[in-house]
């Protein structure tokens, strides 16, 4: 993506902010809230109109592509709050994720779903407004990767989860990344991400602060009250 601007009127959200995902990288997009981070991977996602600046994917100017041609080019978010049908089943959910693909992968998508979220086996014909919030959370990556994206977007995928479950959430991105996937990943708890991350970006106030490895923010204790919004923990 090369210096997206978006506005919510005429207010910037973000202002020619510039990051690159390579192929089989992990990167973390880390900052506090209100930093722009959501309307940056919604830009990305064809949800919101960049107001200049162009999306590239795998060498194509894919800038205002609509959210479904989108996933049909191989771009999927996971969005804030896990929006999941709550009145289908864990496996309709999951179908419904693969409409982009043919019905003999989609049966093998659903395999390889149920044994990467053994949780979701376990509830498959649930619907899912019966799931807790961290099985919720896995359907909704579950069913981002029904669409089989070579770059999946997630937008806090542990936020309001109990520690457990946030500890599943990362193992759950550690192994995708070993799996060799490509993943944007918004995170609020930016030490953790961090340490999952090969490189990330620091976005303040519409701005992009920092960027480098993980290991190499980690260790910029100058920019832990802009991680975390003030608060150094
Ligand atoms: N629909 C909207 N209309 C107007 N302004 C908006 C809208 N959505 C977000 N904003 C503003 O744009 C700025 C960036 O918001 P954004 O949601 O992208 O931040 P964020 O980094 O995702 O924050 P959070 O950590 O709270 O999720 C904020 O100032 C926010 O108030
Ligand atoms: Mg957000």
């Amino acid at each position: 993506m090369l210096g997206l601007t978006t506005k919510y009127g005429s207010i910037s959200a973000v202002r020619d902010v510039s990051l690159s995902v390579g192929e089989g990288e992990v990167v973390g997009l880390i900052g506090p809230n209100g930093a722009g981070k959501t309307t940056m991977l919604g830009t990305i996602a064809g949800l919101l109109e960049p107001t200049s600046g162009t999306v590239r994917f795998e060498g194509n100017d894919v800038s205002g592509y609509s959210p479904d041609k989108m996933l049909k080019a191989g771009l999927a978010l996971v969005p804030e709050h896990r929006r999941i049908f709550t009145d289908l089943t864990v496996v309709e959910n999951l179908k419904v994720g693969g409409i982009t693909v043919g019905s003999a992968e989609r049966s093998s998508l659903l395999d390889e779903m149920a044994d990467l979220f053994p949780v979701l086996r376990e509830k498959w014909d649930t619907p899912a407004g019966y799931l807790s919030g961290g099985e919720a959370q896995q359907l909704a990556i579950a069913r981002a990767l029904m669409s089989k994206p070579r770059l999946l977007m997630m937008d806090e995928p542990s936020l309001g989860l109990a520690p457990v479950l946030v500890d599943l959430v990362f193992e759950l991105i550690q192994s995708l990344r070993d799996q060799g996937r490509t993943l944007l990943i918004v995170e609020q708890n930016a030490t953790r991400m961090l340490q999952v991350a090969d490189r990330a970006y620091v976005l303040r106030s519409g701005e992009m602060v920092a960027e480098g490895s993980g290991t190499e923010l980690l260790e910029r204790s100058d920019l832990f009250d802009t991680f975390v919004g003030g608060t150094s923990s």
